[in-house]
């Protein structure tokens, strides 16, 4: 079994990634989203936050732990790997290093939370691997709890409110040079149509301007969980594989949102941590 975390929905654009390019294996996915957003949140209660769910997720023989969650995985994945030593972990980062290598302005957008732009390990990525290009920040307020609304979202306030919401985040980047754009937070793949939509409008009023690419890491992750996946060797049997839904918020309201993101239904169980 693999665990998927993150805080809410927002892992479930790496999860699917994984249930697409390893469909045999069975997939547990734990939302904190008695916790959410943790984006705001202080990087060592974030930890504290994550390193309780990976230990349920390991309770729950998860071979593999899939930290889902840009923000999880800059303030935890150092103590995870030193708690829990025999258990493989894959994390995700902002795609500075493959942004950097596309860019033909020089300037590269990232799009994250508070929190993780504010940790050592995104400082270090940056001191790393965008030496050579100049990179632009926005957190992106409202983000996060657009998506874990976003049927709703949409239904109530209209593609005009959340056209606002992302194009004011987006818009300065695009302003500043940037052609290519990272998702650094996982649930932002969701509101990649209003992204590109803000994109096409920039693009009309600045018709001279680099057309700007979206660099979403999570495919990449996929394959990386599929490699530690195959090293472990480990036998799934010919059973359907399962599909596992927690939440320690509302399993209702997961399954509701999970669906209308995945394109089909799937249910949920709500737990404490
Ligand atoms: N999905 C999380 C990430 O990738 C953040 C969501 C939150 O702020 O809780 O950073």
């Amino acid at each position: 079994m693999i665990g998927v975390f993150d805080s809410g929905v927002g892992g479930l654009s790496v999860w699917r990634e994984i249930a697409r390019l390893i469909p045999d294996v069975p997939l547990v996915y734990l939302a904190d989203q008695a916790h959410i957003p943790y984006g705001g949140r202080p990087l060592d209660e974030v930890r504290r936050l994550t390193l309780r769910a990976a230990e349920w997720l390991i309770g729950r023989d998860c071979a593999v732990v899939v930290i889902a969650c840009n923000t999880a995985s800059a303030a935890a994945l150092e103590a995870l790997r030193a708690t829990f030593p025999a258990t493989p972990f894959v994390g995700i980062e902002p795609a500075i290093k493959p942004a950097a290598l596309h860019t033909q302005t020089g300037v590269v957008g990232v799009l994250a939370t508070p929190t993780t732009l504010h940790s050592r390990r995104y400082a270090d990525l940056v001191a790393r691997w965008g030496r050579h290009v100049r990179v632009v920040e926005q957190a992106c307020p409202g983000w996060v709890q657009a998506v874990e609304e976003l049927p709703a979202r949409v239904v109530c306030a209209g593609d005009d409110g959340l056209s606002r919401l992302v194009g004011d985040c987006v818009t300065p980047l695009l302003a500043q040079g940037a052609d290519t754009l990272v998702l650094g937070c996982t649930h932002f793949p969701f509101l990649r149509p209003w992204i590109e939509r803000a994109i096409g409008a920039w693009q009309v009023a600045h018709p001279d301007a680099q057309a700007a690419t979206i660099i979403d890491p999570a495919p990449a992750v996929a394959r990386r969980v599929r490699q530690v996946w195959l090293d472990l060797a480990v036998h799934c049997g010919d059973a359907p594989p399962a599909r596992e839904f927690w939440t320690t918020g509302s399993a209702g309201q997961f399954a509701h949102v999970a669906s209308a993101l995945l394109g089909y239904a799937i249910s949920a169980c709500a737990l404490t941590l």
